[in-house]
């Protein structure tokens, strides 16, 4: 496995495999601390492509809170060990100087979607992660790229930035993976107190059960609401954030009956940790 710190390391070695016969580089973009979400990532890109490219930079343009982005777990060892156990072909190990030297001042934003819902709570965040995005097709050049479906609202944003600007890259999503009692993977589980680990997998409950609710009978995307909200008061250290219900495909207000295909946005707070969580809901 080649590990690449500067963009020029890559650019060869993309270049070197396309040379060697290589029809299909899949990439994998990742800021590190690896679980088995990334692992299915890697995977699902070796199913599809025959080479995989990771990247690992903790990218601080996504970050609107400089202590979240120093507290961002970091372990560039184990992360390779892990890479390497997967047979990646090549991972992206930039600084933070090689992907945005003095002076750099091109943004890239999806305008609608990048300021609604998690875009409102944590502003400039998906222009972050657009213009590090584009960077990394820039850099890496694959032909698919592999996204996990936790993060619904940046899967969308990049579906439209690559639509939006023509951009060769064919965008996978992958399904959320999750620990034994339902909650959902994510970098950031390490960083919670005991008490609210315990805790977390209400998020999961509580969309476990407006699933068979919206299955059961016909609902109101309010009286699922608030299913969600009397589920989640059940944790008694959870500070709900957002309990956003948006039309499945276009992320757009929905309002009376439940008629199509919903996706439930949960952001909830334990303590200092921001967890994330969702579903898509059908009608019966
Ligand atoms: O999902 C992530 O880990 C990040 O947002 C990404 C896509 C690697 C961009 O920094």
């Amino acid at each position: 496995m080649e590990i690449c710190r500067s963009k020029s390391e890559m650019r060869r070695a993309t270049a070197t495999m396309r040379a060697g016969g290589a029809q299909r580089i899949g990439f994998v973009p990742t800021m590190g601390a690896l679980h088995e979400g990334h692992l299915g990532l890697v995977r699902l890109a070796r199913s599809q492509c025959d080479r995989v490219v990771v990247s690992v930079f903790v990218n601080p343009t996504q970050f609107e809170d400089p202590s979240d982005l120093e507290k961002y777990p970091r372990d560039d060892a184990r992360d390779m060990d892990l890479l390497r156990a997967e047979g990646v072909d090549a991972v992206l190990l930039p600084a933070v100087e090689e992907m945005y030297p003095p002076g750099a001042q091109t943004i890239v934003e999806t305008t609608g979607l990048s300021r609604v819902l998690i875009g409102a709570l944590r502003p400039g965040h998906f222009r972050g992660v657009a213009t590090v995005v584009t960077k990394l097709f820039n850099i890496v050049g694959p032909d698919a790229a592999f996204f996990g479906e936790k993060d619904y609202q940046q899967l969308a944003v990049i579906r439209t930035m690559v639509r939006d600007l023509d951009m060769p890259v064919e965008v996978f999503g992958h399904p959320i993976v999750r620990e034994p009692d339902g909650l959902a993977m994510s970098s950031r589980n390490v960083r919670l107190l005991p008490e609210h680990r315990v805790e977390a997998p209400v998020l999961s409950r509580a969309l476990e059960r407006a699933e068979a609710m919206a299955a059961a009978a016909p609902v109101t995307i309010d009286e699922l609401r608030a299913d969600i909200a009397l589920t989640l008061a059940e944790a008694p250290s959870a500070e709900v954030d957002a309990i956003d219900i948006q039309d499945a495909q276009t992320l757009g207000d929905l309002d009376g009956p439940l008629d199509r295909p919903a996706v439930i946005l949960l952001a909830v707070r334990f303590g200092a940790i921001l967890l994330i969580d969702n579903r898509v809901v059908s009608p019966v």
